[in-house]
């Protein structure tokens, strides 16, 4: 279709996920193109990224060597079906994974996006504790405010309210751990607040209800993305780590978002030095360029379902048609090796002090009541509307798409994660743009 020529009736048929569908059709945002740290418009403007897409283009947008293994890919064999057969490239992408991931986390379950990396991480859980007789151990634990996608049991396991209300929790018996934050205590903090921890002890009330007989797994996302950008208070983390520990229950990291580099190190359990049982990730996987995710299993858990199984049967009656989709490996080959060699796993530690400062300095800056950062993300809560939430953060979003920037909001926070290419000059006009925009907005 030549460019502009989409008319208002055109935009019917796609039913958008996660958008206001009638309120986008009456004025549509098209991107078109993308290079490095800009996306391009179908009116040719250029926006700077301030989200690497959704927060998954790690490497920056149409990098060369990812672009090229996908092509070559898809020349030479385009699909292989993953069920009883391999192709070589996927086996040597576990292996370069695992490479990287915390120790004893040395198996790599191939799945197409977040969402079902969250689901088979918790049929894992299950799997593990039946192979080890204890069957009874079939609830799950999430956290309030957690987002681990959109199948029933990441909506189950998730703490998000819309997320849930149209559908119900699926999964029976599954609660949920309370909120680490309280803004009051623990706002505009500088990295990880200091105080807070003790939030994780909640576990213990929630073992005392369920007895720990029944709860098979603990999911969080160690650093909270999609509901605003909340870092995990210092020491928190450890002390979940403890609790699962005490009482025999895996404890699972939902490292979509903070996965390949997001906080300085390869995986939130890197930085954070907690290992959990299990491990889920897709989007920097392979830089967001072809649908892919991933699940890291301990030692343990893959041990008990895989050996613990009679010979010749499947052990895992698990999988998708694109697991491993030959594409997607080539892809995910190649945004690991430009990781390596542009040393971007790390980047975010290096550019994190400046960045750290870049954001605190909105502190005053009309409407923003709190500011959140650690490793190259961060978050900036506006004041909402009186009576009107999510109004003053929509207006800032569309306002800078207009000016050149994308920006992610979610209710009224400002949520930022840019391709981990960003230089110093670009976190400032970053920084800047939001600035001219917060002064002007009502
Ligand atoms: C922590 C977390 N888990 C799961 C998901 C779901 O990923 P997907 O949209 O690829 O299904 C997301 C998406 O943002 C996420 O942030």
């Amino acid at each position: 279709m030549p460019e502009g020529s989409l008319k208002l009736n055109d935009l019917e048929a796609y039913w958008m996920p996660f958008t206001a569908n009638r309120q986008f059709k009456s004025a549509p945002r098209m991107l078109v193109a993308a290079k490095d740290m800009h996306y391009t418009t179908d009116d040719g403007r250029q926006i700077l990224d301030g989200t690497a897409g959704l927060w998954c283009c790690n490497a920056g947008h149409g990098r060369a060597p990812i672009v090229e293994a996908i092509q070559k890919q898809a020349a030479q064999m385009d699909y292989a079906p993953p069920f009883q057969i391999g192709h070589p490239d996927a086996f040597e992408l576990a292996n370069r994974l695992v490479e990287i991931t915390p120790a004893d986390l040395n198996h790599v379950f191939f799945t197409n996006s977040g969402s079902e990396s969250v689901d088979t991480a918790l049929k894992m859980a299950l799997a593990y504790h039946k192979a080890n007789g204890e069957g009874t151990r079939t609830k799950f634990i999430g956290r309030e405010k957690g987002y681990h996608g959109v199948g029933f049991g990441g909506i189950s396991v998730g703490g998000l309210g819309n997320n849930r209300k149209q559908f119900g929790n699926q999964l029976p018996g599954t609660d949920h751990l309370p909120f680490f934050y309280d803004r009051t205590k623990q706002g505009f903090s500088k990295g990880a607040p200091t105080t807070g921890a003790e939030a994780a002890d909640a576990l213990e009330n929630l073992v005392a209800l369920h007895d720990a007989s029944t709860i098979a797994a603990v999911i969080v996302e160690p650093m909270v993305g999609s509901a605003g950008v909340f870092i995990s208070p210092e020491g928190y983390l450890k002390r979940l780590r403890e609790i699962c520990d005490k009482y025999g229950i895996l404890l699972i990291f939902d490292e979509v978002i903070t996965g390949f580099g997001r906080l300085g190190s390869s995986f939130a359990a890197t930085h954070y030095d907690v290992q959990p049982d299990l491990m889920t990730t897709a989007k920097g996987l392979n830089s967001g360029t072809v649908p892919m995710g991933a699940v890291f299993a301990h030692d343990r858990v893959h041990d008990a379902i895989v050996n613990g199984a009679p010979d010749n049967m499947i052990e895992l009656f698990h999988g998708y048609t694109y697991s491993a989709h030959p594409v997607a490996v080539a892809s995910a080959l190649a945004t690991q090796k430009l990781y390596k060699d542009e040393g971007l796993l790390e980047r975010a530690r290096e550019l994190a002090p400046y960045w750290q400062d870049a954001i605190h300095s909105l502190k005053g800056t009309k409407h923003v009541i709190d500011i959140r950062n650690e490793g190259l993300v961060g978050g900036i809560e506006l004041e909402p509307r009186p009576g009107k939430p999510t109004a003053r953060a929509y207006d800032v979003f569309v306002n800078a798409f207009e000016k050149g920037l994308l920006i992610r909001t979610t209710g009224d926070i400002i949520a930022l994660s840019p391709p981990l290419i960003i230089s110093k000059a670009q976190i400032d006009d970053l920084f800047g743009m939001i600035t001219d925009i917060l002064k002007t907005t009502d």
